[in-house]
C-alpha cells in the first residue's frame, strides 16, 4: 500500500510514465537484465498471487483486479502491473518475477522469486483477522528453501556468487499498522506500546529479519518504506479526515515514526556489513512530493466492500483507470505504481532513495 498527497509536479510523473512505456521491454533486442535475479518480499503492494490458494480475505484473484493485466486477475492487488512488475521491467527482465508456487512448479528460481503476501507483516500475528497470510518470517523460510535448492543445483560457491548479485526488495510494515496497531478490537499492540515504542519494536524486529536475509546471501537490498496509510480512502472513511486535509494526519504521523527508524536502520546495516548495500526507498517521501493533481485520490476506482476496502467481485469499476490514484480502498492503481517504481529505480529527489536508488544498487 502506498499513498500520495497532492502537491507539486504531475508533469514529472507523466514524463516518467512516457519514458517507461518506451523503455527496455519494447526494445527490439532483448538485452540481458542488469542483474541476474530479483527476489521480492512484501505485502499486498508486492504480492502477485501468493495468497490465491489460501483461506484468506486478502485475495485479489477476481475481477475487477487485473482488468488491465494481459493475463487478467492473477492475485495482483491493482488493475494492471504492480510496483514490483514495473521495477522488474526497469531492471531489464523480459518476464515478470514468478510467485513462489509457480517458481517451484516451473523449477525456475534462479531469476528470482516473489514471496510477497497480502495482509502479511513484520510481526507474525499481523493480519490474522483476515485469515491465512505469509508473514515475513515465513517468507524468509521459503527463501531459505529456495536457496538450498539453488545450492544443490549449482554448488554452494556458484550459488552464493549468484545470490550476491541479485536485487532484493523488502516492503513490509503497512499491515503492522493497518491490520494490527490501528485495529485495537483485534490486537493489543496499541495498549502495550506508545506509537514511538511500537515504531522502535517493529524496526528492531525488521532489522533482525534483514540480517537473516543477508545471511542467506543478499547483498543488494532495497527496503520499500510504508505508504501514507492515513490517505488511503478506506482509512479515511474509517477514521475520518483531519481538518484541512483529505487524509487522516494522526495515522500518518504514527506511521512516520516507523518510517523515521528506517534510515538509521539502513545506515547501521551498511556499517555492520561492509560487503553489502542496503538502501531505503522512501515511499512516504516520494508520495508527499508527487503531485497527482489530476488523479482522483479521494475515491477508489472500483466499487469496494465497505468493511474490507477490497473491490466487490465483479463490481463496478471506473472507466478511466488512469484518472484515479487508488484502485480499491488501499491499493494504488497501475498508473501510480508505475510512478512509484520509476522514482525507486531512478530517484528524482535525494530523499526518494537513500543512499542509492535501485539502478545504482544494480550497478554496484
Ligand atoms: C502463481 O502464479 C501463477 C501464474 O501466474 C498463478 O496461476 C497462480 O494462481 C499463482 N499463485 C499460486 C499460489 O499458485
Ligand atoms: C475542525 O475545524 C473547525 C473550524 O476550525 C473546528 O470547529 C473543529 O473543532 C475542528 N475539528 C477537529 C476534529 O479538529
Ligand atoms: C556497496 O557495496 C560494495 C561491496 O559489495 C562496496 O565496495 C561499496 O563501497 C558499497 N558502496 C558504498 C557507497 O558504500
Ligand atoms: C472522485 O471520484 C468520485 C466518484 O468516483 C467523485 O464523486 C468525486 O467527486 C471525485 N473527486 C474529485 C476530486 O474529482
Amino acid at each position: 500500500m502506498a499513498f500520495v498527497r497532492h502537491s507539486s509536479s504531475l508533469k514529472l510523473l507523466l514524463l516518467f510514465s512516457a519514458f517507461l512505456s518506451l523503455s527496455p521491454r519494447n526494445s527490439l533486442l532483448e538485452a540481458a537484465p542488469q542483474v541476474p535475479c530479483y527476489f521480492v518480499f512484501g505485502d499486498s503492494l508486492s504480492d502477485n498471487g501468493n495468497n490465491n490458494n489460501l483461506i484468506a480475505l486478502a485475495k485479489a484473484n477476481y475481477l475487477p483486479y487485473g482488468i488491465d493485466f494481459p493475463e487478467g486477475p492473477t492475485g495482483r492487488f491493482t488493475n494492471g502491473p504492480n510496483i514490483i512488475d514495473y521495477i522488474a521491467q526497469l531492471l531489464g527482465f523480459d518476464r515478470y518475477i514468478q510467485n513462489f508456487t509457480a517458481a517451484l512448479a516451473n523449477q525456475d528460481f534462479t531469476r528470482g522469486v516473489n514471496y510477497a503476501s497480502g495482509a502479511a507483516g513484520i510481526r507474525d500475528e499481523t493480519g490474522i483477522q483476515q485469515g491465512d497470510r505469509i508473514s515475513l518470517n515465513n517468507q524468509l523460510l521459503r527463501h531459505s528453501s529456495i536457496v538450498a535448492k539453488i545450492r544443490a543445483i549449482q554448488g554452494t560457491q556458484a550459488a552464493d556468487s549468484l545470490l550476491n548479485k541479485c536485487i532484493y526488495t523488502v516492503g513490509m510494515g503497512n499491515n503492522d499498522y493497518i491490520n494490527n496497531y490501528f485495529m485495537p478490537a483485534f490486537y493489543s499492540t496499541s495498549r502495550l506500546y506508545t506509537p514511538q515504542q511500537y515504531a522502535v519494536v517493529l524496526a528492531n524486529q525488521y532489522s533482525n529479519q534483514l540480517k537473516d536475509l543477508h545471511d542467506l546471501g543478499a547483498r543488494k537490498v532495497a527496503i520499500l518504506g510504508p505508504g501514507l496509510i492515513g490517505c488511503a480512502p478506506q482509512e479515511v472513511s474509517t477514521f475520518g479526515a483531519t481538518n484541512g486535509s483529505t487524509c487522516n494526519e494522526q495515522l500518518n504521523s504514527e506511521v512516520a515514526l516507523f518510517n523515521n527508524q528506517l534510515r538509521p536502520l539502513v545506515q547501521s546495516l551498511n556499517n555492520q556489513f561492509p560487503d553489502s548495500n542496503f538502501t531505503l526507498i522512501d515511499i512516504f517521501s516520494i508520495s508527499s512530493s508527487t503531485s497527482l493533481a489530476q488523479l482522483n485520490l479521494t475515491a477508489p476506482c472500483c466499487e469496494t466492500n465497505p468493511t474490507t476496502g477490497t473491490c466487490k467481485p465483479n463490481g463496478a469499476v471506473c472507466p478511466d483507470r488512469k484518472a484515479y490514484g487508488f484502485f480499491d480502498g488501499y491499493h494504488p492503481t497501475s498508473i501510480l505504481c508505475q510512478g512509484l517504481a520509476s522514482r525507486s529505480y531512478m530517484r528524482v529527489l535525494p530523499t526518494d532513495a537513500d543512499p542509492y536508488d535501485i539502478r545504482q544498487l544494480a550497478m554496484q
